[in-house]
């Protein structure tokens, strides 16, 4: 409902709202009709027991974060992560007496030795952002929970329809719902999905911290995940013909696609995932010159930040995502300054793959 407040009929029915009444709405950023419906949603596409939506992925994540951890405590999180949020953990959060730290997660048991007696939380993503690697989510997930620690998972690049954390062992499950599930690059939102329990502590944090969704891009988002299976599908079906065109094209390095045999995790990806989803990075030799070529010869695929939308997007990690990284911390994510990253949208394969070509021509 397009509405910051709502009007009680009387004290007797403001005293049920204080009472715990869900029917019942004081405020948009506590709750409101529209969000709850979003909510119930993604926590039944989840398989969670609650869901709660906000005004970002990065306000999704910075609240279960704050939720999560008291100063002195460590956030651990996955040395190939979404910008921001790597430096969320790695900037923001030290500031305010948190210290967080990279990790690599490759191999499971070695996050044994790299807990330390103060870390709580672990963040990590898959597929990553932008090296569309696969992670180990039940593996990781069980080794963190013997070491005590909170699983959070960022879902984005996946979707519940093609691997739900939940199910793997998470504890909670983060969302930039900017992305596929509202899949039309017309809003910004984010989303938790887990417990009850540790929804409502969130939603305590929320009420504080203040990045609520408005309810109009959730209503657009409400009506986005009508067609969320059919758009991930499509996106899927392109993406992999995009990937083996660009695996057999002499210009290109390295496609990095789980789809693909040749992806060191895609044994991993065939385990954990119904389908290998819609984005596809690859390595272009000759570095950002070549990646800029690239870039400035395509017609159909639109230079864009952002991914997940119905329309195929282009960008370039190191102008985007991991702009300003030195050159030790990029090896760390493992990008490559070559690298080219590719949101696969709705649109005709062929077209898609005579565009690759065509800037391929140009590099
Ligand atoms: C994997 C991933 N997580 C989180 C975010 C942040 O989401 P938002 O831009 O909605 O704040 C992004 C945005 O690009 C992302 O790609």
């Amino acid at each position: 409902m397009q509405s910051s407040t709502f009007v009680f009929a009387s004290s007797q029915e403001m005293r049920r709202y204080l009472g715990g009444d869900e029917d019942l709405y004081l405020y948009t950023r506590y709750a409101n009709p529209t969000l709850r419906a979003l909510e119930e949603a993604l926590a039944a596409l989840e398989g969670g027991e609650a869901g709660l939506v906000f005004a970002s992925g990065m306000a999704a994540m910075t609240t279960a974060l704050v939720s999560l951890v008291s100063a002195g405590d460590e956030v651990l999180a996955s040395a190939t992560l979404y910008g921001g949020t790597a430096r969320l953990v790695r900037e923001v959060l030290p500031r305010l007496g948190v210290p967080g730290r990279m990790v690599p997660l490759a191999d499971p048991a070695g996050l044994r030795s790299l807990v330390g007696p103060k870390s709580r939380v672990l963040v990590f993503e898959s597929p990553t952002n932008p090296t569309v690697d696969v992670l180990d989510v039940r593996a990781i997930t069980a080794q963190a929970h013997d070491l005590g620690l909170t699983v959070v998972v960022d879902n984005t690049f996946a979707t519940p329809i093609l691997q739900q954390p939940l199910a793997l062992g998470a504890d909670l499950v983060m969302h930039s719902l900017t992305k596929a599930l509202a899949g039309h690059s017309d809003l910004v939102g984010g989303a938790l999905v887990g417990s009850r329990e540790r929804i409502e502590a969130a939603r305590a944090t929320l009420k504080v911290l203040g990045g609520c969704m408005d309810p109009h891009p959730a209503f657009l988002a409400i009506r986005g995940l009508k067609t969320l299976h059919l758009r991930v599908q499509r996106q899927g079906e392109n993406a992999l013909a995009a990937a083996r065109f660009l695996e057999g094209h002499p210009r290109v390095r390295r496609v990095l696609y789980p789809g693909l045999p040749s992806h060191p995790a895609h044994e991993v990806a065939k385990r954990q995932m119904s389908g290998f989803g819609g984005m596809v990075s690859f390595v272009l030799d000759g570095g950002l010159p070549a990646a800029e070529r690239f870039y400035d010869g395509l017609r159909l695929i639109a230079r864009a930040a952002s991914l997940g939308g119905v329309e195929t997007l282009v960008s370039l990690p190191v102008h985007t995502s991991h702009h300003g990284y030195s050159e030790a911390q990029l090896r760390e994510a493992g990008v490559d300054p070559g690298m080219v990253r590719v949101s696969f949208g709705v649109e005709d394969a062929d077209d898609l793959v005579a565009d690759l070509d065509r800037a391929l021509a140009g590099v």
